[in-house]
């Protein structure tokens, strides 16, 4: 197999095999991800958590429990979408993940993003938005989607508070909610709304000159 023919569960096999950090040692399962092999959204969280680490799915735990009810809040099936994780390893006690576990994670789910082609990507959480916005801060960024332009293919990046944020705080959780009514305009009106009509603007930011907002 040639390594641009390789399968989402050949990724999740050499996931299930990777020691190319300290992750792997004291987990129970690996989480690769999972969902629709073309979805047109993919979700992309932080790590796996207690439970995620017991299954081996990614958000089945209380915030996969509120991500469900979201995607039920917009009529969209979890088998429509593929949910993945930064890192595909649980970090020990929930800790944030560090830099060298995320770089030694990014060849998974750079590949899965690779395979899937997916429209949009939903960040959830900082270490997912700051992959593909780096320098932002989620607080001011969330709900406003762009494109990005990954492996020559421009996709919408629409990022959005981590669910667990949300069952923190009433605050965060109805931002949350309405950011995520946003998702199916996109999904419905790719196609038949140009992206240049008066419904999205240009917007130079420090970060990437051209890149586009869409409001
Ligand atoms: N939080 C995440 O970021 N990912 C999961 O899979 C579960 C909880």
């Amino acid at each position: 197999m040639g390594e641009m023919e390789i399968s989402l569960a050949e990724i999740a096999q050499r996931v299930a095999n990777c020691q190319k950090c300290p992750l792997y040692k004291n987990t129970t399962k690996p989480v690769p991800g999972e969902g629709n092999p073309k979805a047109e959204v993919m979700f992309i969280g932080e790590a796996p958590g207690f439970n995620e680490d017991q299954q081996g799915r990614p958000f089945v735990g209380r915030a996969g429990k509120l991500l469900d009810e979201l995607l039920s809040s917009i009529k969209v099936a979890r088998s429509d979408v593929f949910i993945a994780n930064v890192v595909k390893h649980r970090p020990p006690e929930n800790r944030e993940p560090l830099p060298t576990e995320i770089e030694a994670c990014r060849e998974y789910l750079d590949r899965q993003i690779e395979i899937i082609q997916p429209k949009i990507i939903v960040t959830l959480g900082r270490f997912s938005l700051e992959k593909f916005i780096p320098g932002v801060k989620i607080s001011q960024v969330h709900g406003l989607a762009r494109f990005v332009e990954i492996n020559g293919r421009k996709i919408i990046i629409l990022p959005m508070f981590h669910p667990a944020a949300a069952l923190r705080g009433a605050g965060v959780m109805n931002m949350l909610r309405q950011d995520f009514l946003k998702i199916p305009q996109f999904l419905d009106n790719q196609e038949k709304v140009p992206l240049e009509n008066s419904a999205t603007k240009e917007e130079n930011t420090k970060d990437n000159g051209s890149q586009l907002t869409l409001i």
